[in-house]
């Protein structure tokens, strides 16, 4: 039998790990096509040869050769460079004059550094003799004006590879907006489409370009991809969603297992399994010499590990630094952000010896420690297009605290005595009273039912956050994409999530019903929970047949009618 042929993807992102990380795009962009490469596809990244680049990495680099295009009426010069990393290939653009600054966001002149990236890829593109992707897949509004010049100004190179795009949404909230100007001056736009394509409110908005001009979107979560049709989520942006709607598809990122294990993560003291619970203490005790907190088993230890913006739900957590200390809680801040807020928490160290630490800078090491011996994750954000350090605490046994929005909606289950399947805390709404109310049952639950508490930090510990789901779909997304079969993949993706629901609410059943000692107890209160799953395919059966009947009914008042008025002729 002929080989498939290996479908071919661009990845286009402004960072990757390892070369470059200012937040979690760097994270996906870094790890997911080493994924989505172990289903058969060659998968290449391409990202901005930035100053921050560690000589280390520098050194791996080769040069493949010398190019230029023009953008924003000059012509740039770029070298092409390319290293292989876990069986993905990465490009590398060299321009020394838009990315040899010490920042990687946020320049004066970034519509232009984003305008000439964009079309530097598709320079190296119709350049490169042995790589014509069928699939360009863009992130963010940095990369988002590659996917329209790809037709505005690579018809003529490219049109005949018939090269789909996709865009993918990391969080809404920064767009990339500029002065409508910019639309002569760099942009070089002349046709009325793809000016419109462009302009949003008076402005040019490159989120909005990637979103109109893609033929598919994706967001890092499903909640997320439905969040943000609405008013409260879509940042002006969603009636513009709406129209890409059945196209949209949310698929959750994972976490990259091979750094983040606590069985062999060299950064931590102890290393344990989910069965071998009892040697965490080991990491608690350090984590408490570390940060200069009292060494006592007992208190509850809290963390917040993240960058310290609004989004983030810190306001929140703020308040509720009393409250953690008057209940006999530590906790530990981890991160860097407004000043504002790193004012307040060094008030905290000060005002609440041996129980506030604080390391406010980032750091790639201390994550580890911390998800290795903490016992809470505070992470209440306003929003979470998907969220990653819920994801570590949680394969690490800490139990997240998380308002339910987004990715943490996706990946944590709230608290209930009786469910099998609780693998942290979460709250509905954002507001103090609710995240305080959930912060009462943390204690109540770390004070009177350590049994309970244990059994969440195996479960949480057992999920599968891996890449592998996130390659798997992605891969499916692109067949469809390829297939012409794009906006059937919504059905196909929401039927596999209820399955796999049925399925690990049975899976639990059965194994807690070997255990019970009241098996008819457990096995009613089991039932309750896979109802939630069974309900929605049997409602979605009885919503199919409804439909089929109308539509039956439809044609044969149609076919009714004619008949009547064809007897009418005849008299
Ligand atoms: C952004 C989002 C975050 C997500 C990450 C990777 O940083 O705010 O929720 O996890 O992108 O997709």
């Amino acid at each position: 039998m002929a080989d498939k042929k290996k479908t071919k993807v661009l990845y286009a992102a402004f960072e990757a790990v390892p070369f470059t990380k200012l937040g979690g795009l760097g994270d996906v962009a870094g790890t997911l096509p080493m994924s989505i490469s172990s289903h058969g596809c060659d998968i290449r990244v391409i990202i901005p040869y930035l100053s921050m680049i560690s000589n280390e990495h520098r050194k791996r680099l080769q040069h493949i050769g010398d190019y230029s295009v023009f953008s924003a009426g000059k012509r740039h010069e770029f070298g092409l460079y390319y290293v292989k990393m876990r069986g993905v290939v990465f490009y590398l653009v060299k321009n020394d004059y838009y990315f040899d600054r010490p920042g990687a966001y946020g320049e004066k002149d970034d519509i232009e550094r984003f305008a000439f990236f964009s079309r530097a890829i598709l320079e190296t593109i119709s350049c490169l003799k042995d790589f014509k992707p069928d699939i360009l897949h863009v992130n963010d509004w940095h990369t988002a004006l590659t996917n329209l010049y790809l037709h505005e100004e690579y018809e003529e190179q490219l049109g005949e590879y018939d090269i789909k795009t996709v865009f993918t949404i990391h969080n809404l909230q920064y767009q990339g907006k500029f002065d409508y100007k910019k639309i002569k001056d760099v942009l070089a736009l002349k046709n009325r489409k793809a000016i419109n394509a462009v302009m949003h409110k008076g402005k040019v908005n490159l989120m909005k370009c990637g979103i109109t001009v893609s033929d598919c979107v994706t967001t890092p979560s499903p909640s997320y991809a439905k969040e943000i049709l609405t008013y409260e989520y879509g940042v002006g942006l969603e009636a513009v969603l709406k129209t890409k709607k059945d196209v949209t598809h949310g698929i959750l990122n994972g976490i990259d297992y091979v750094d983040f294990n606590p069985a062999w993560d060299i950064n931590i003291r102890v290393h344990y399994t989910k069965d071998l619970l009892e040697r965490r203490l080991g990491n608690k005790i350090d984590l408490q010499k570390k940060f200069h907190l009292t060494e006592n088993p007992r208190a509850p230890l809290f963390c917040v590990a993240c960058r310290f913006y609004e989004q983030k739900g810190i306001s929140l957590i703020i308040k509720a630094v009393p409250k953690i200390m008057e209940g006999g809680g530590q906790i530990i801040f981890l991160g860097d952000g407004d000043k504002k807020y790193k004012e307040k928490i060094n008030e905290f160290k000060k005002k609440y010896k041996g129980a506030v630490g604080t390391h406010l800078q980032f750091d790639p090491h201390l994550p580890h420690n911390v998800y290795a011996g903490a016992d809470v994750l505070l992470m209440p954000s306003k929003f979470e297009p998907c969220g990653i350090a819920q994801m570590m605490a949680m394969h690490y046994g800490t139990l997240p605290l998380v308002r339910s929005t987004g990715g943490l909606r996706d990946t944590v289950h709230n608290y209930q005595p009786k469910s099998l399947v609780c693998n942290g805390f979460s709250f509905k709404n954002y507001n103090y009273k609710e995240f305080s109310r959930a912060l009462d049952t943390v204690f109540d639950v770390w004070n009177n039912d350590k049994k309970n508490w244990t059994r969440m930090q195996k479960r949480a510990m057992s999920e599968d956050f891996s890449w592998k789901e996130s390659g798997r779909k992605y891969m499916a997304l692109y067949d469809a994409l390829l297939s012409g079969h794009i906006d059937q993949l919504n059905e196909q993706f929401e039927l596999e999530t209820v399955k796999r629901a049925e399925e690990a609410a049975m899976a639990a059943a059965a194994k807690a019903a070997r255990h019970a000692e009241d098996r008819a107890q457990i096995l009613k209160s089991l039932q309750e929970e896979a109802s939630a799953a069974y309900g929605s395919v049997e409602l979605r059966e009885k919503k199919k047949k409804k439909k089929k009947k109308k539509e039956k009914q439809k044609k044969d008042n149609t076919k009714d009618k004619k008949k009547k008025k064809g007897k009418k002729k005849k008299k």
